[in-house]
């Protein structure tokens, strides 16, 4: 499998751009939220710092069997941005392994634009020789579970450090 690249990516609402150092500084205000972090760890990044991470994300991963695709939510109507998603995709004998995750700013929570960016990244992973994509959940995340059952994943019996791994096998 050659290296995946993100593509934008169109839902009804939402458009999903590729991720680029130059969105660091407007998403530095929409993950600002500590809150963000209760089940995922870690703390808000500075706008520079973001800015860092992002050019490494964009740079991509040194293994050339893995792709690191990652997206900033952009809401089309309201032209700003709400939220990342991102999969990390490893290329196998079968073709690929997606892990996939996502979040969403807490002001622009519980409109269902994660339940749509993650149902939109997963119908363009279907499209890219993905026969399987995960997720880590904690157990006790709802709103993450909930977005992966409305993605099509379903909790498996596998723990990955404190989290429930969810999986979606694509034929
Ligand atoms: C998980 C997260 C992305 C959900 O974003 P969102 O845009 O609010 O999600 P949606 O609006 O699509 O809601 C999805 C479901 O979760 C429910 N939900 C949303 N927030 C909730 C909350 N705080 N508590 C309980 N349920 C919640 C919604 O009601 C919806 O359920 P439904 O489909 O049964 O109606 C967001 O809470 C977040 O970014 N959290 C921090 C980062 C994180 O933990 N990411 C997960 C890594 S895998």
């Amino acid at each position: 499998m050659t290296a995946l690249k993100s593509e934008t990516i169109h839902t009804d609402r939402l458009t999903l751009l590729p991720l680029q150092a130059e969105h660091a500084d407007e998403m530095a205000a929409v993950l600002s939220d500590p809150g963000l972090h209760t089940f995922i760890g870690g703390a808000p990044d500075s706008a520079q710092s973001l800015r860092a991470r992002y050019e490494r994300w964009a740079a991509g991963s040194p293994d050339p069997a893995e792709s690191w695709c990652n997206w900033v939510i952009q809401l089309r109507d309201a032209a700003c941005l709400a939220g990342t998603v991102q999969a990390t995709i490893t290329a196998d004998d079968r073709g690929a392994a997606a892990e996939i995750a996502w979040v969403v700013g807490t002001p622009w929570q519980r409109r269902g634009i994660a339940t749509e960016a993650a149902q939109g990244l997963v119908a363009w992973l279907r499209k890219h020789s993905v026969h399987t994509v995960i997720a880590h959940i904690h157990p006790d995340h709802e709103a993450s579970s909930a977005v992966a059952t409305a993605a099509g994943l379903t909790p498996t019996d596998q723990w990955h450090d404190r989290e429930i791994t969810w999986q979606l096998a694509i034929s």
